[in-house]
């Protein structure tokens, strides 16, 4: 079986949820602490075993690429300043892994920016990343998607529970537990985005996806879907019938970056592992309480 090296990252989405913050900066700009939050991502990436990751952007996205390329005349001012520990800070980025970029020319939906990555991929499995879902875990969690995918040799997707009035905000998926591993879901059933009483159940997906690369033609046969855009669950939910799909469970925590109260509770999540700002932190919050 063929190991996953490559990553897709869609990276073109327009932050409208963040104006006027994301007015001349990209969402995944956004720090969590003091990191863009796009570098947690490319950092899971690289801490999986990734070692390609090819961003999806488009107009107004350059910063990004920016941020994972290097910059010779900071990194010699920070050397001759002696400031070798922010100078490891500048340099960490481009080391992560390998990054490529291409261009969504057109807002044509999660589905079409896979696409625009095809070439790049070849004929390999490789992991999807949605930059908005940051998760914490003790084992990244691509790592665990990776390792099904390796056991199993099916494509899987990051599922958590839900509540049931959240359904409409995500991909749904249903199906019966692995007799061996009750994390592992033989998905049967994928809506994106259902009406409360169209979900078939309340496991969500989660912008965690290894895939085998026989997607890309099935993402070719999906027509434009919700919102009018060519929808990854779609052609997930042909995938289902032919080579198969499955759930992982993930252990971890989530975060939606790309809803203003889900990006502070990531800010302090990541805070906390700072024991000095976490203690600010909680100094300010007791000082009110
Ligand atoms: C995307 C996917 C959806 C998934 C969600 C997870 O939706 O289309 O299936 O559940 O990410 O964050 P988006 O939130 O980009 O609209």
């Amino acid at each position: 079986m063929k190991p996953v090296r490559k990553a897709i990252v869609p990276a073109a989405g327009m932050g409208t949820r963040f104006l006027p913050a994301t007015k001349a900066i990209p969402k995944e700009m956004l720090p969590i602490v003091n990191k863009p939050s796009i570098q947690l991502i490319v950092e899971e990436a690289a801490a999986s075993g990734i070692e390609d990751v090819i961003l999806v952007t488009g107009r107004g996205k350059t910063d990004i690429v920016d941020h994972f390329d290097a910059h010779p005349s900071l990194e010699d001012s920070l050397r001759r300043a002696g400031k070798e520990a922010l100078l490891q800070e500048v340099v960490r980025p481009s080391k992560l892994v390998r990054i490529s970029c291409v261009r969504q020319q057109r807002p044509l939906g999660l589905g079409h920016a896979i696409l625009c990555a095809q070439h790049l991929i070849g004929d390999e499995p490789f992991a999807v990343f949605l930059p908005d879902d940051l998760v914490d875990a003790p084992r990244p969690c691509a790592r665990q998607l990776m390792d099904v995918w390796e056991r199993t040799g099916k494509s899987v997707v990051a599922l958590m529970e839900v509540p049931r009035e959240d359904v409409a905000n995500y991909g749904i998926a249903a199906g019966p537990r692995a007799a061996d591993d009750d994390r592992i879901v033989t998905i049967e059933t994928l809506i994106e985005k259902p009406r409360i009483d169209e979900a078939p159940s309340t496991l969500a997906v989660v912008g965690r996806y290894v895939l085998d690369p026989a997607i890309f033609q099935h993402l070719r046969h999906t027509n434009p879907g919700r919102g009018d855009e060519i929808q990854l669950t779609d052609a997930l939910a042909r995938m289902l019938g032919h080579e198969g799909l499955l759930g992982w469970l993930f252990e971890g925590e989530r975060f939606d970056a790309g809803d203003v109260a889900g990006y502070l509770l990531a800010n302090l999540n990541w805070a906390r592992k700072q024991p000095r700002l976490w203690r600010t932190v909680q100094a300010w919050v007791a000082a009110r309480s």
